[in-house]
């Protein structure tokens, strides 16, 4: 054996040791559509629409929270671990490991765990043997009780609230599990683990800090003293089959014709602001769209973790990076924009608009770089184009509100407003083009809204995409320098008579 050891003997029993074959529960097949219910469940009915029936209110009960068993584990089982791996610990020159290759250093984890569980006169069957030897060479290898959750395809966000809480997001709705790490220790180990794979580093004294797993997970810690019950970690978790616009179509999240729409705008170059809450699919909407850039197109993208992943040759991605334990080197997304306009890109795309770059986008996309595109966070199409006036105005740029507001008419085409509704589905709410300035007010047109019926007996939402009468949206004239006039007012036809 490469690692000397020394070890007690202390017998110890595993009586709650959940068996090796107990699996983690077979991920649902994902179904996002299946349950649906509207975040802003007032039911946008435009001019002349059908008057939608009304939502059926229901008076929230509480109940205790269900706990999704993704592994059973007992104390015993815990504290039999706990003694274990400190013997572990102990024994092994973890150094000497990380020298080996992963196949070789389970080995060598195994060799000695089952060595310390017959000198400690551990009494566990076999299948439970392999059980905990799988957790311990996770803990010591891997991303410990965080890799059962990691191999689901099903799970959009896994978040860590300290050593015993567990929280995952599936099919749109947050669920907690009883997976727990030993102590907060072994949780900011791991979260430490995981930064510095993309070299950073969270401790006491630099306690935020943002970071991409290998496989391109999107991860954020904030450890104690900031986050005061333990660290906690929110991963993003990337899907690798990014969801296309007929899988949004599939999961009703939009009509065809509202998708047919939505390909046109993408293709005939509109400037496009994607605005949502967190989590509603504003990236992977951003994403869609992007899907229709013409593979000879130069495109560069600004994020501040790459999760977009766009299919043409000719891509320049560029991640902003935070300041360093000094406080210097920070590149900021206003950086990363104002450098994109001297790459000579014909498209630009920002992961998520937050701040002064704001202003930058905008220049950009008045400035011959159609088909520009960006998401932000608000709840409506109007208060996304607020947001950029304010980002505009903090950013430190003295200009006087109507020129900030005829740059935003100037360059946003349309604004695609996507929601996770209240039964976990995500939603397109709403297409809306900005047709300009009247005094001081931004006119803006509906081109589609979703109408909420009201919600089966399941408690799905229930409603449908509802084309707003227009026939001829100020975007035509690109349409149809782009060739699909025709394609648009067929789309906008059966819209419209939905
Ligand atoms: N229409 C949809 N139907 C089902 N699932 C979706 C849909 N859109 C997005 N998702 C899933 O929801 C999760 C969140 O999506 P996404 O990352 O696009 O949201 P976001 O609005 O960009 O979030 P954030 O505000 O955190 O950046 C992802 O797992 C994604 O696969
Ligand atoms: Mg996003």
């Amino acid at each position: 054996m490469a690692f000397g050891k020394r070890s007690g003997s202390a017998a110890t029993t595993l009586p709650g040791a959940p068996p090796a074959a107990a699996p983690a529960p077979k991920p649902a097949a994902p179904n996002p559509a299946a349950a649906a219910t509207p975040a802003a469940p007032k039911a946008a009915a435009g001019p002349g629409a059908a008057p939608a029936a009304p939502v059926k209110l229901k008076t929230p009960e509480f109940k205790p929270e269900p706990v999704r068993k993704v592994n059973q584990h007992s104390d015993q089982y815990y504290a039999t671990k706990t003694t274990i791996f400190n013997a572990l610990i102990d024994t092994i020159d973890l150094s000497q490991l990380a020298q080996l290759d992963i196949e070789s250093a389970r080995e060598e984890i195994r060799d000695i765990v089952v060595e310390i569980i017959s000198i400690k006169n551990v009494v566990m069957s076999i299948s439970e043997q392999e059980y905990l030897l799988d957790d311990i060479c996770n803990d010591v290898l891997g991303y410990g009780p965080l890799e059962p959750l990691l191999a689901r395809d099903d799970i959009a966000d896994i978040m860590v609230n300290g050593a015993d809480t567990t929280y995952i997001e599936v099919n749109g709705k947050i669920e907690r599990t009883n997976i727990r790490f030993r102590d907060n220790a072994q949780l900011m180990n791991i979260c430490q683990r995981i930064v510095s794979q993309v070299g950073r580093r969270v401790d006491e004294s630099s306690p935020i800090c943002d970071a991409r797993l290998l496989d391109g997970s999107r991860v954020n810690v904030i450890a104690p003293p900031l986050a005061i019950d333990g660290p906690t970690l929110t991963i993003r978790k990337f899907k690798k089959d990014k969801l296309k616009l007929h899988d949004l179509v599939r999961f009703g999240s939009i009509s065809e014709a509202g998708a047919e729409v939505l390909r046109i705008i993408g293709h005939s170059r509109c400037n496009v602001l994607i605005s949502g809450g967190t989590g509603s699919g504003k990236t992977t909407l951003l994403n869609c769209l992007t899907g229709f850039i013409e593979p000879g197109e130069r495109v560069i993208t600004c994020e501040d973790s790459a999760e977009l992943q766009l299919q043409q040759p000719h891509v320049v991605r560029l991640e902003t990076r935070p300041p360093n334990i000094e406080g210097s080197g920070e590149i900021t997304m206003r950086d990363l924009v104002k450098n994109c306009l001297r790459m000579r890109p014909e498209r630009i795309i920002v992961g998520e608009v937050r701040g002064p770059e704001a202003f930058d986008l905008l220049q950009a996309m008045n400035t011959g770089h159609d088909g520009s595109m960006g998401t932000l966070h608000a709840n409506s199409a109007r208060e996304a184009l607020s947001r950029v006036e304010s980002m505009i105005t903090m950013g430190g740029f003295s200009l006087p509100a109507k020129t900030i507001r005829e740059m935003i008419v100037g360059s946003i085409d349309v604004v695609v407003q996507a929601s996770r509704l209240r039964d976990g589905s995500r939603r397109i709410m709403g297409i809306t083009e900005v047709l300009g300035l009247e005094g001081d007010t931004i006119v803006l047109q509906d081109i589609l809204k979703y109408e909420i019926d009201g919600e089966d007996d399941n408690g799905r939402i229930i409603g449908r995409h509802r084309g707003m009468g227009i026939g001829r949206p100020r975007f035509w004239e690109r349409a149809s320098y782009y060739n699909m006039e025709r394609e648009l007012a067929a789309a906008l036809d059966s819209l419209n008579n939905a």
